[in-house]
């Protein structure tokens, strides 16, 4: 498989296979069972640039790290240069080795604050921020869509603009924002960032399968793979890539991620916020729908792990 090595400013991932920020997923627990079966990189789900600098509490808690993460990334968004670099510059981020920016959230919440995939309509704005978040020190990533409307790609320009600016990787998730999620990825998009700067080029968008994965470098060029729906679904995956033997025991790996989160969280909390990763879990076991549905009625982790007991056994 097209295994290598990425090189960040003075930081080399093991491999090339990286785990997406996934908002309400990509937490510490989700994070460190990627990097135990072999993810090369993950990051933080993304963390406003303007809560951090309001002390927000939510915020800080979005921004736990895991010993076990060795190159620690965390991803931001807004759209003012100087807040962004002060955000950086804060202590919520003063652990962290590598910011990624936000260039591609399609939510109207972000978008029509004229942030996330609203900088791709604005590459100098976009140039600039990076340019001055640069300023810190840190070496600084993006994460972009290849334009806003389908058909108006504006991959090449928005590459330009923030390898310019001094992006050290750049993460192409090969769809436009009115596509959201779905569809096939734009294999030539994603190519052409290639093309126009020699920093590491990471291809994102509908990976699901090794094969997946094999055809998205094969036809894009890309350095490496980041992957997001397919890693909550089955964060083996990276074992796969990576072509380790993995014997997967679902039950086992479930009652794994509950007490990662319980070494954290309290019992209640994580009975009800764990409940849409356990349906990605899920997915796909043969008669799971009332499973779900009684799963969702229990407020404590003892009655789901008993509960998922009887239904793998
Ligand atoms: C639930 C959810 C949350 C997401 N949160 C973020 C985020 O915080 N930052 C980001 O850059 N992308 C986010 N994304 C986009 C993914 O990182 C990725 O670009 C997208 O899902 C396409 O990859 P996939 O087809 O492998 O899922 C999110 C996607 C989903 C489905």
């Amino acid at each position: 498989m097209l295994q290598k090595t990425i090189k960040i400013g003075n930081f080399t991932t093991e491999n090339n296979f990286f785990l997406a920020p996934l908002a309400g997923f990509s937490d510490f627990a989700m994070r460190e069972i990627c990097l135990n079966y072999g993810a090369g990189l993950t990051f933080t789900e993304m963390v406003s640039c303007k809560g951090i600098l309001y002390d927000n509490e939510n915020t800080k808690d979005l921004l736990y790290l895991s010993p076990k993460e060795k190159i620690k990334c965390a991803q931001i968004f807004g759209n003012d240069p100087y807040i962004m670099r002060k955000a950086i510059e804060s202590e919520y981020l003063s652990n962290f080795d590598v910011i990624d920016i936000n260039f591609g959230c399609p939510m109207p919440k972000i978008y029509n604050n004229g942030e996330g995939s609203a900088l791709l309509n604005n590459p100098s704005l976009a140039e600039k921020i990076v340019y001055e978040c640069s300023k810190t020190g840190k070496p600084i990533t993006c994460k972009m869509r290849i334009g806003v409307t389908d058909g108006k790609f504006v991959t090449e320009d928005f590459v330009k603009a923030v390898h310019n600016g001094g992006a050290q990787m750049i993460t192409v998730h090969g769809r436009t924002r009115d596509k959201i999620y779905a569809g096939e990825p734009n294999y030539e998009e994603i190519a052409k960032a290639k093309n126009v700067a020699n920093v590491p080029i990471i291809a994102n968008g509908g990976i699901f399968t090794k094969q997946d994965a094999i055809s998205m470098m094969q036809n894009t060029g890309a350095d490496g793979v980041m992957i997001a729906r397919g890693a909550l679904e089955r964060p083996w995956i990276f074992a796969e890539l990576l072509e380790k033997d993995v014997h997967i025991d679902k039950k086992s790996l479930i009652n794994e991620h509950i007490d990662r989160l319980l070494t954290r969280l309290d019992d209640k909390t994580v009975a009800i916020t764990f409940r849409k990763q356990l349906c990605l879990y899920l997915k796909g076991e043969k008669n799971s729908a009332e499973l779900k549905q009684k799963l969702f009625t229990f407020k404590d982790t003892k009655s789901i792990k008993e509960e998922l007991n009887n239904f793998f056994n």
